[in-house]
């Protein structure tokens, strides 16, 4: 097994900094993505109700054996489900389906401008208030809607979780959330995979025995930020958490970051 991942705290949770990504894995696959992911040493899992994998998620983490209190288990709630009482009854059923009877983290998936945010925020505090999550956050909120979530919240918006790699650095949102005490969670943290074959980043693992990929996954957790990767092969999850024992350097890290296209 390899190094633990660090932690990374926000709003009292204490999120590890690279998880397992689960959209588009589905049935026997995604449970044993999550079996394997959990053996290999992985403490975070992120699911959401619009991937359709909720069932197979909560029996990956039934049969990896790997006590409840020890992974970090993310769901979202789907846009068109976050006004008054639908949020709540969402984030029931998502539990339901997993058979827990609390996740760490629950998410408004995607904004929904026909919802007003103030009713969308009452109803994830509440949900929190309820137990059926530890902690609540966001997904895919700018820098304005994100300041105007923390502002009407009761409860601390722990995450923001939303697309960033070293080809769309979001280094403005990526400050937003630290000066807001919100954790950055990577999403596409691979740009879907086209990183791992990225000449730049080839290089840089070279001089490290590492491969592309661990070297994108790695600019993740040296800026501070969660990065969830998805990966079905056991090969890709072996290598994506075999990330620890390196360090890239300063000057490395800024010739990544000028890959952006800007944020
Ligand atoms: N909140 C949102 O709106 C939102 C949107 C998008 C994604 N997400 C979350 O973020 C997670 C990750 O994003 P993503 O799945 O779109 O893309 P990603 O993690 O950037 O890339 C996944 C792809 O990269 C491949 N891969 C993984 N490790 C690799 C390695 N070491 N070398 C080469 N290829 C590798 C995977 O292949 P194999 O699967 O074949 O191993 C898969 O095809 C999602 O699964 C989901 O949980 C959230």
């Amino acid at each position: 097994m390899s190094a633990a991942a660090p932690l990374v705290t926000a709003g009292g949770a204490r999120v590890p900094a690279l998880g397992l990504g689960t959209w588009n894995l589905r049935g026997r696959e995604c449970a044993e993505a999550v079996v394997n992911a959990l053996r290999l040493g992985y403490r975070h899992v992120d699911t959401a109700a619009m991937y359709g994998n909720e069932r197979e998620v909560g029996e990956g983490l039934r049969a990896a054996g790997v006590p409840r209190d020890e992974v970090f288990v993310t769901t979202k709630v789907w846009s068109s489900d976050i006004g008054q009482g639908d949020l709540q009854r969402s984030a029931e059923a998502s539990l339901a389906r997993l058979q827990l009877p609390i996740v760490d983290l629950l998410l408004i998936h995607w904004p929904n401008p026909s919802i007003p945010l103030k009713d969308s925020i009452a109803a994830l505090c509440e949900a929190k208030r309820r137990g059926l999550t530890r902690h609540i956050g966001v997904s895919n909120f700018s820098i304005e809607l994100l300041r105007e979530a923390a502002a009407l919240s009761s409860e601390p918006i722990v995450a923001n979780q939303c697309e960033c790699h070293p080809r769309y650095d979001q280094s403005a949102l990526v400050e937003e959330c630290r000066k807001l005490g919100v954790a950055f969670v990577s999403h596409r943290p691979l740009g879907k995979g086209a990183l791992a074959s990225d000449p730049l980043l080839r290089r840089v693992g070279a001089a490290h025995g590492k491969s592309a990929a661990q070297v994108a996954l790695r600019w993740h957790i040296q800026r501070g930020l969660v990065a969830i990767p998805k990966a079905a092969r056991r090969a890709h999850l072996e290598e994506n958490f075999a990330i620890f024992d390196f360090e890239v350097s300063e000057r490395d890290m800024a010739e990544i970051s000028a890959m952006s296209r800007g944020a």
